[in-house]
């Protein structure tokens, strides 16, 4: 049983300041108890104002509650204080491609959560659907666990790339009558399910210093080295899937550059748009078997 969260909230931002400084030079930590959406505060930040100077710095922004949290495709992003984490990581970046961040990203987050090597046989709770989810395998069906909104932006020839993360900690019923942060009808997992003991200020500590060591390796390596490890979580692979614009097929995973490659009867799709959604098709009854 998890016990609640104190108010207010502690957070390790000394102790990952400590982590990050000596990896990115300049970095600082900034926890605000409320704001509309922490992508949204990072990317005004860079970019600056009439009265403010752009700010590139590199910046981890948690907030403890989003009041207009965003999703991918124009989607929101519910959480509550406590229930979950939200938080932008902003730094310059200059990757020679930037396909797959979203990827990497969640690839981190799932092996820092839930260290697996395939070697260990079976398979692994959190896994990934391609780009930006993390799932959860949990007593009740497949949860969506937590998602990954990347955007970037330039600046006199600086490249900045906010990578927010929402996490939910615990499970909880949201506003039938609200956006979801899931799958119409699907409501989303809690980590506590698997990880009982961790609450959110945990879960950050434990998460941002690997995020940032993989998000380095990205940019000078790429996708490529990341592909077999997103493998070992891919959630679609070998399954149906429908992408928005209609198109049917099967998913094989990954390619070298992060795109979904998709086999459809016009032969190997790559999927690289980042305004294409995909999700499986539900599998058929079995046959003979009658619905209960
Ligand atoms: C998705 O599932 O479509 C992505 C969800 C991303 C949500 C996080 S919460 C912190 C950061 N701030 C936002 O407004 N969105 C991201």
């Amino acid at each position: 049983m998890s016990t609640p969260l104190p108010s207010p909230i502690r957070w390790p931002a000394e102790a990952l300041w400590e982590a990050l400084a000596p990896l990115l030079p300049g970095f600082t930590v900034e926890v605000l108890p409320e704001i509309d959406s922490t992508n949204t505060e990072l990317m005004r930040r860079f970019r600056g104002s009439s009265t403010a100077e752009p700010r590139p710095e590199p910046l981890l922004l948690v907030a403890e509650q989003q009041t207009a949290g965003r999703g991918r495709l124009g989607r929101q992003w519910q959480s509550r204080r406590g229930d979950s984490l939200t938080f932008s990581l902003g730094l310059p970046l200059a990757p020679t491609d930037w396909s797959g961040l979203s990827l990497v990203a969640g690839i981190s987050v799932a092996e820092s959560l839930e260290p697996f090597t395939p070697s260990q046989g079976g398979k692994p709770r959190i896994g990934l659907k391609w780009p930006n989810d993390l799932w959860l395998s949990t007593s009740q069906g497949e949860r969506k666990l937590a998602g990954i909104l990347v955007e970037t932006a330039s600046w006199e020839g600086l490249r900045y790339v906010v990578i927010g993360i929402g996490i939910n900690i615990r499970a909880v019923a949201l506003d039938p009558a609200a956006p979801a942060t899931a799958v119409p009808g699907v409501p989303p997992g809690g980590l506590q399910e698997l990880l009982p003991e961790f609450d959110a200020p945990a879960v950050l500590l434990r998460i941002i210093p690997p995020l940032v060591q993989a998000v380095q390796a990205f940019e000078r390596f790429g996708f490529a080295p990341f592909q077999a490890r997103f493998a070992a979580r891919d959630v679609l692979a070998g399954k149906a899937v429908q992408l928005s614009d209609g198109t049917t097929g099967t998913a094989h995973g990954a390619g070298e550059n992060g795109a979904l490659l998709v086999h459809t009867a016009a032969g190997m799709k790559e999927i690289t748009s980042s305004e294409v959604s995909v999700r499986p098709v539900a599998a058929p009854p079995a046959q003979g078997a009658r619905p209960c």
